[in-house]
């Protein structure tokens, strides 16, 4: 098999890059390891950025998002039982943000990308290395119904996440990588009820911290924060409401409405960067080249941004032959990545709070 641009992963990063490119006449193929059902129901991001949700509008996967998104002018951020709004517009030049979980956007990239446009993902065909990235036609090798077949390729994406095999395809002397492991993870409750506020509030707390976010005004998304070898079944339902409530200020623990779960699940916290991002005609976007904790909000903005940089480089390539922006992929996208690596640990780092 052959495509233009083979893309590793089928998450936010492989699917937006897939769509860019498939308007602009060039072909992608995308291999995915797990089931279209899997990606699909995957709980992760619930805050996105201007520049992304502009970049998911270009793609013209934006339109739900306008219509069942909101929009948030602001975060609240309780300490010492007091909770302080900080104004998004006032403080960013009228920048605000939007709630809207990647789970609806992986959905909205599917339906335009694959069941309108008829992009071809094939579903549980694993990646398993990269082969011949420094000559002109790299090759993925992949596993499909158990047999073993290669993708050749103008160029490879390596949108497979942290675990991938893209980054792990380039020798390690070729790769440095920085990396940061708290000690701690995020328990996280999906559940429908209403928020306890209109804004998210992220809070400090001495037995640790909190996060009360949403995906609409009727399902809402809590987390508290854990130890690193804490394991879901050691909560039931109660015992997560309870802790949540002693971590917020009183007059906002009242105000939280329990419920059941939908899903419950453990995040450990990770910083992690790989440089560079370009190995010849081998890149790495999204979580395949970095990972952020969760507290900034950045892991997915971040994606977008990669995949920003990534297909104006390759649309460049295609329609003018020029490969000035390939080259320029790496130290662009890296530059946003260091400045969301140092927000993300500020804002985690309680005794800096
Ligand atoms: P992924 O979503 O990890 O997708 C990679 C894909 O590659 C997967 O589908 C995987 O199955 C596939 N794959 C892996 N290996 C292979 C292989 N060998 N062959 C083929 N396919 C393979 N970010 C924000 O910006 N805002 C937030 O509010 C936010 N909140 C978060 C909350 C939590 C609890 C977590 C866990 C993350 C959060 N993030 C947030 C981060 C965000 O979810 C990730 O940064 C984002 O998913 C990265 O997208 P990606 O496409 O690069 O990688
Ligand atoms: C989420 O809604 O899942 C979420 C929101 C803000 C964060 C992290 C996660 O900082």
């Amino acid at each position: 098999m052959r495509t233009q641009v083979g893309i590793i992963g089928s998450g936010p990063s492989g699917l937006l890059l897939a769509r860019l490119l498939h308007l602009q006449g060039i072909d992608t193929v995308i291999l995915e390891s797990r089931s279209r059902e899997y990606v699909a129901s995957r709980v992760r991001a619930g805050v996105i950025e201007q520049g992304m949700a502009d970049l998911l509008r270009e793609a013209k996967a934006g339109e739900r998002m306008d219509r069942e998104g909101l929009i948030h002018e602001g975060i609240n951020i309780a300490f010492d039982g007091r909770l302080e709004r900080i104004d998004f517009p006032k403080h960013t030049n009228g920048k605000v943000v939007m709630v809207y979980g990647q789970t609806e956007i992986t959905y909205d990239l599917m339906k335009a990308h694959i069941d309108e446009a008829g992009g071809i993902v094939h579903y549980e065909a694993p990646a398993i290395r990269v082969e011949g990235y420094d000559t002109e036609s790299p090759r993925i090798i992949y596993e499909q119904n158990g047999d073993q077949k290669e993708l050749v390729c103008d160029f490879v994406a390596g949108c497979d996440g942290f675990h991938g095999v893209a980054r792990k395809s380039v020798p390690a002397d070729e790769i440095k990588t920085f990396e940061r492991t708290y000690p701690f993870g995020w328990l996280g409750i999906l559940s429908d009820v209403p928020p306890v506020k209109e804004e998210l509030i992220y809070a400090n707390h001495e037995r640790g911290f909190a996060l009360c976010s949403m995906r609409s005004h009727t399902r809402s998304r809590y987390y508290v924060q854990c130890a690193i070898d804490d394991k879901v079944e050691n909560w039931t339902d109660d015992a997560f409401w309870d802790e949540l409530g002693r971590r917020l200020p009183p007059e906002t623990a009242e105000n939280v409405t329990t419920g059941p779960r939908l899903e419950m699940s453990i995040t450990p916290l990770h910083s992690f960067v790989a440089e560079p991002l370009r190995f010849g005609r081998l890149f790495l976007a999204g979580d395949a080249g970095h990972i952020v904790p969760p507290t900034g909000a950045k892991g997915l903005n971040l994606a977008a941004s990669d995949i920003y940089y990534l297909s104006r480089a390759l649309i460049t390539y295609y329609k003018e032959k020029r490969t000035d922006l390939l080259d320029r992929y790496s130290e662009s996208a890296l530059r946003r990545v260091w400045k969301a690596i140092r927000f993300s640990w500020w804002y985690t780092s309680q005794d800096k709070l």
